[in-house]
């Protein structure tokens, strides 16, 4: 059980003061009653305003295709953001949604947004070796002759970024055609793909991820998102912004 005004804060309908306003206005009914005041305890699956169910209490995973352009930083010096294609209600929720990894300014495609930290912590991590697919289309055609090669050293685990200790992990080259290129990486090291193409002399000049493990985007347009469910993951359920804590 939650108070209201936490329930109705954490969850981006209003602040903690204006939820008094809000309970007072008779608009917050639980179990089917008015509200009695903001520090009322109650279940979220309990809590209706203005007659209708609280929004996604339990938290959210979505699948977005990321458009160029936006940053996947909530620093707003860094520019404008992806979380700005979201509603306003979800930008103001806590635990705040964040993306699982990022891309780049200048990459599009396949991000995952949570405000689920432990699942961040999963998909992020080296250690469970998720596979990621990107399409970087390069400045200049790679000759024949050096395809192999490249292959060679990106799937060797050996290549050194600079400014770097650690080798990349091993990582699938495949060319689409002479300037286009799939790379398959299980990390995610800052610039990581453009880092690694600059190593061997080449410049992308665009870059997509087209997957995330087993996800794909389908038929998304960017800028939009599909919903996964929570328990897409197999993850188990971590309290929320509206989420009962355990006891
Ligand atoms: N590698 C990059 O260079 N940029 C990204 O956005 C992701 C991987």
């Amino acid at each position: 059980m939650r108070r209201l005004d936490q329930l109705l804060a954490n969850l981006g309908y209003c602040s903690r003061s204006e939820a008094r306003d809000w309970i007072d206005s008779g608009a917050v009914t639980v179990r089917g009653e008015p509200a009695d005041g903001p520090s009322q305890k109650a279940h979220a699956t309990d809590v209706r305003v203005e007659g209708e169910p609280l929004d996604h209490p339990d938290g959210l995973i979505l699948l977005l295709h990321k458009p160029l352009g936006l940053v996947c930083s909530h620093e707003l010096r860094e520019g404008p953001n992806v979380y700005s294609l979201l509603p306003p209600r979800w930008q103001r929720r806590n635990p705040v949604i964040t993306s699982i990894g990022r891309l780049d300014k200048d990459t599009s495609g396949l991000i995952l947004l949570t405000d689920q930290s432990a699942l961040v912590h999963r998909l992020t991590s080296p250690k469970h070796k998720v596979p990621k697919i990107y399409r970087a289309t390069l400045a200049a055609a790679i000759p024949p002759a050096r395809v192999a090669e490249i292959t060679t050293l990106f799937a060797a685990g050996t290549l050194v970024l600079p400014e770097e200790k650690t080798p990349c992990a091993p990582a699938g080259l495949n060319m689409i055609s002479p300037r286009e290129a799939e790379l398959t990486l299980t990390e995610g090291r800052y610039h990581q793909v453009r880092r690694m193409f600059a190593c061997v002399g080449y410049e992308v000049v665009a870059l997509h991820r087209s997957r995330f493990g087993d996800l794909d985007l389908g038929d998304l347009k960017p800028g939009t998102w599909r919903e996964l469910p929570l328990d897409f993951f197999n993850l188990p359920a971590v309290p929320s912004a509206g989420a009962t804590p355990p006891a």
